[in-house]
């Protein structure tokens, strides 16, 4: 772990010697990419829709940003989400469906989307939670492959939990959520806090660098602990969100300030979703909606919103609790399905970069490749075709994801269980019309689903369900609809 700062001493050494020689010409009006990966937040963002939560700047983002209104994680829960959505695979090809094994070692020595801005000119960074910690980054966020410099963590992340949240009896206590007063908890800063602060530094190093840079910032919230009353974790988390929105606000107004708001790409998107108490569950680890929604979009500066003037402020920093806050008018969206594979494809076309191509199947053996469709014709739409997304029907495209378990019935690991003693694989397709999810027997040591061995089936029909409380597999007696599960 490096003190505050740490990183900028190693990011002085990395400019100095990447020099603009080092860069491809083509680099020299890249475009740089500000990635914001949030943990655990479901698409419940007033631009997404929600009246309750208040997130002014993430609305303000979308406003000048092209947002995918449904846009689907490939395996609700952290490190297999993130090894997939940075590597650009499924978690079939990562073969990662737990937090034990690291990508290189064990499936292939797939590239991710830093490594790739890497290998083409760029400084690339990581602040706070990107890689899930731990084996599935091999204890170092895949460095040195993904980064130019080492990862910045929070130092203040080592007391999330120890007791800094003061009860109803006036006594600090662990694992609690309730409001902190930040002067009071130690270090006196939080970790979210202290990652926008080391991404504004970077972006101010790395303003007057000459070379484009991606940094990715990794933000912990919201995050919740379990054993708390349902209505408070429903409240905390809507506290939570709003904590993180006034984050990305001081970051990208961060942006206006250095004037980097004209040459950086913002996306924004989580891991996964979260359930608040839908079909009984508080937490992730489903293929329900709500746990494989998550928000996903992109300010490309020109094209999803005009260049800023010289001196004009695209990201103001606006305040959640203030109540003159206007509400702000939503921006570009469209209802077409997406999977987060796309992000490799996507942010590497935004940049200018060549698009990596398609993985032929397997692809254990090819380093570089995408499994996810390329968005970038999203961003090419002219007015009138632009009025067919926003209100016309999105097109007919699916969104996989799936999800392990040890057994059919719930047990203590059904949660989160370890590759061998997965039994059974959930795999589930979202359509326009549809969530169809099938659980299949699984062989964890020869990664085999076996369809003709259907554990249970699930069929949720989005227009008259939308929160698929009610299974129509039975009904539909499983059979008449897609068999092609496999991507
Ligand atoms: C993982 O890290 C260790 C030491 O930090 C290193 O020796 C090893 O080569 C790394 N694994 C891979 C596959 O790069
Ligand atoms: C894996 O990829 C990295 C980055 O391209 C490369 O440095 C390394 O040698 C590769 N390892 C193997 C075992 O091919």
């Amino acid at each position: 772990m490096l003190p505050p700062g740490g990183g900028l001493l190693w990011l002085g050494l990395v400019l100095g010697s990447v020099g603009s020689a080092a860069l491809g010409s083509s680099a020299t009006d890249a475009l740089n990419v500000l990635l914001i990966i949030v943990d655990d937040l479901r698409p419940s963002l007033g631009c997404y829709g929600d009246k309750v939560i208040r997130s002014p700047n993430m609305d303000q983002l979308a406003s000048r940003s092209l947002l995918f209104q449904n846009a689907f994680a490939q395996q609700a829960v952290c490190a297999p989400s993130r090894v997939s959505l940075l590597t650009g695979r499924r978690p079939d090809t990562t073969r990662l469906y737990d937090f034990n094994s690291y990508w290189r070692a064990h499936s292939g020595n797939f590239s991710t989307i830093p490594q790739y801005f890497k290998e083409n000119g760029y400084v690339t960074m990581s602040v706070g939670k990107v890689f899930h910690p731990g084996v599935s980054s091999n204890h170092s966020d895949d460095s040195p492959y993904s980064w130019s410099v080492p990862p910045y963590h929070p130092s203040s992340e080592k007391y999330e939990n120890t007791k800094t949240c003061r009860g109803p009896d006036g006594e600090l206590r662990a694992n609690l959520l309730c409001p902190v007063d930040v002067a009071d908890v130690p270090e006196g800063t939080l970790p979210d806090k202290q990652s926008t602060e080391q991404a504004i530094r970077l972006l101010g190093k790395m303003k007057t660098s000459g070379s484009p840079f991606f940094l990715a910032v990794g933000y912990h919230k919201p995050h919740i602990p379990f054993r708390y009353p349902k209505r408070k974790i429903r409240q905390s988390y809507f506290a939570c969100v709003s904590y993180l929105d006034t984050q990305v606000g001081h970051l990208l107004s961060a942006l206006d300030d250095l004037q980097l708001a004209s040459s950086t790409i913002v996306a924004l998107t989580s891991d996964h979703g979260w359930a608040l108490g839908e079909h009984g569950e508080w937490a992730k680890y489903s293929n329900f909606d709500v746990t494989t929604r998550v928000p996903l979009l992109f300010y490309v500066p020109g094209r999803t919103a005009p260049l800023p003037a010289a001196g004009d402020k695209l990201f103001p920093y606006l305040d959640p609790f203030d109540s003159i806050s206007e509400s702000v008018e939503p921006g570009r969206q469209t209802g077409d399905l997406v999977e987060l594979l796309s992000l490799f494809p996507t942010l590497a076309g935004l940049a200018g970069l060549p698009v990596p191509p398609r993985c032929p199947i397997p692809s254990f053996h090819v380093e570089l490749c995408r499994e996810g469709r390329n968005l970038l014709k999203h961003f090419q739409v002219r007015d009138s075709e632009e009025d067919l997304y926003i209100r016309g029907n999105p097109r007919e495209l699916v969104a996989y994801s799936q999800y392990p378990r040890p057994a059919d019935s719930p047990q203590w690991n059904s949660d989160k269980p370890s590759l061998e003693d997965i039994k059974v694989m959930g795999y589930s397709i979202r359509t326009v019309d549809y969530r169809y999810t099938v659980w299949v027997g699984f062989n964890p040591r020869e990664f085999l689903a076996n369809f003709s061995d259907v554990h249970a089936g699930e069929l949720y029909f989005v227009a008259s369900d939308p929160w698929q409380d009610h299974n129509m597999y039975n009904d539909s007696q499983g059979g008449a609809l897609p068999r092609s599960l496999t991507p």
